[in-house]
């Protein structure tokens, strides 16, 4: 019998996402899991989406974003970074999602390796399995997810093109510090590599932590393809508009692809975004108070519990270890489903070289205060 399904799909495991929402919606979970807010985004940005809507801007927009989101987008990175783009260095996508996977196709070749840190966001290594590449690994150690300099540079090679960066990191929390980020700067000039640095959760950090962009270090716009999502800013991750910046030539390659998969974003959505964008700076100081109260009242809930947790600087995620009644991250995250109502994800899907994530479960605290302290009261009878 002829094989119909493409060898790429050999060994592509289902998101564990799927896997963990499908059980918690059967046992009617309260769902810590999933890495998106169970609440809307500011209800002024569906304003501006409507209006966008019956203006008559619902065909398709240029392919690669319309001016004024482009606009907007390299506003802000001047104005909060000091980073000059111009409107050649700036490509709008589905979500981060469709960056990430237009970036990778387009400058891996086969054989070609690419640094993860782990855990790792998933789709990263499915996305370089997708494009014949070969990821090698270098393990963020609790308890702050340090990475040892040494284990960085020796896993650097004659093949090795690509270092990913995630910062803030999803899902350990962690914010790279300017002294870890100046060594992988180092080492891309050393051995002439370049970064993709995913940075969805650039304006999610607490307790006085602060984003350093890849880019804003000095001689690494040349050598960065950045990559966010006003999915993750404004609270909208449905409408799925997110982009990347880099220098033009990189910006054209990515396109390369994006003309094949998405060709072009909604357009009502990117102008809600381009609208948002304007006014940013007085939408974060809300936004960023939202997730410090959350952040605090997730703490508070957690000491009163037997989970031991490492507490993050950035994203909206806690890593937290279980109680040794359960064997293994996947035996608690299925266990707290089945008998005690709350659904986490275990984390051992993003290792690939280390143990870590078999002792830790990713909780997700994007979520409506009421839900968080239901699924605090549940963890709290777990012994
Ligand atoms: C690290 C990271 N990158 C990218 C994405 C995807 O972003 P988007 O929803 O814009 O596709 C996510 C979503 O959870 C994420 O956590």
């Amino acid at each position: 019998m002829k094989e119909f399904i493409s060898d790429k799909l050999q060994n592509m495991p289902i998101s564990i996402f799927s896997t963990i929402s499908k059980l918690a919606l059967e046992h009617n979970a309260v769902n810590l899991g999933q890495g998106f807010p169970d609440f809307n985004g500011p209800e002024w940005i569906f304003d501006f989406a409507l209006q966008a809507m019956k203006e008559g801007k619902n065909q398709y927009a240029p392919s690669y974003g319309i001016l004024t989101l482009k606009k907007a987008i390299a506003n802000y990175q001047k104005k909060y970074y000091d980073i000059d783009y111009d409107l050649s260095e700036v490509i709008v996508t589905a979500g981060a999602t469709e960056a990430l996977y237009d970036t990778f196709s387009a400058f891996i070749n086969k054989g070609d390796e690419v640094i993860l840190f782990e855990p790792y966001y998933d789709s990263y290594h499915s996305n370089i399995q997708l494009a014949g590449g070969i990821p090698k690994y270098v393990t963020l150690h609790k308890p702050d997810f340090a990475f040892d300099y040494a284990e960085l540079e020796s896993a650097i090679t004659p093949n090795t093109k690509i270092i990913v960066l995630n910062n803030p990191h999803n899902p350990t929390g962690k914010v790279y510090s300017q002294e870890e980020l100046n060594f992988i700067a180092t080492l891309v000039v050393k051995y002439d590599l370049m970064v993709i640095s995913d940075e969805v959760y650039e304006f999610l950090t607490y307790d006085g932590a602060s984003h350093i962009p890849f880019a804003s270090l000095p001689g690494m716009r040349e050598k960065t393809v950045t990559i966010s999502s006003s999915g993750k800013t404004f609270g909208f991750t449905g409408w799925k508009i997110g982009y990347a910046l880099a220098k033009p030539e990189w910006i054209e390659a990515i396109h390369g692809i994006h003309q094949w998969t998405t060709f072009a974003v909604n357009t009502p959505g990117q102008h809600a975004m381009a609208n948002a964008f304007d006014k940013l700076e007085e939408y974060l100081p809300d936004f960023r108070k939202l997730y410090q109260n959350k952040l605090n009242l997730m703490i508070d809930g957690l000491q009163q519990t037997n989970f031991n947790f490492f507490k993050p600087k950035g994203s909206y995620f806690i890593m937290a270890e279980f109680p040794n009644t359960f064997t293994d991250d996947q035996d608690a995250a299925i266990r707290l489903i089945k008998e005690y109502g709350v659904a986490t994800i275990p984390p051992s899907v993003f290792y690939s070289k280390s143990d870590e994530g078999k002792t830790l479960l990713r909780l997700c605290f994007a979520k409506q205060d009421s839900t968080l302290l239901s699924g605090i009261d549940k963890l709290k009878s777990v012994k």
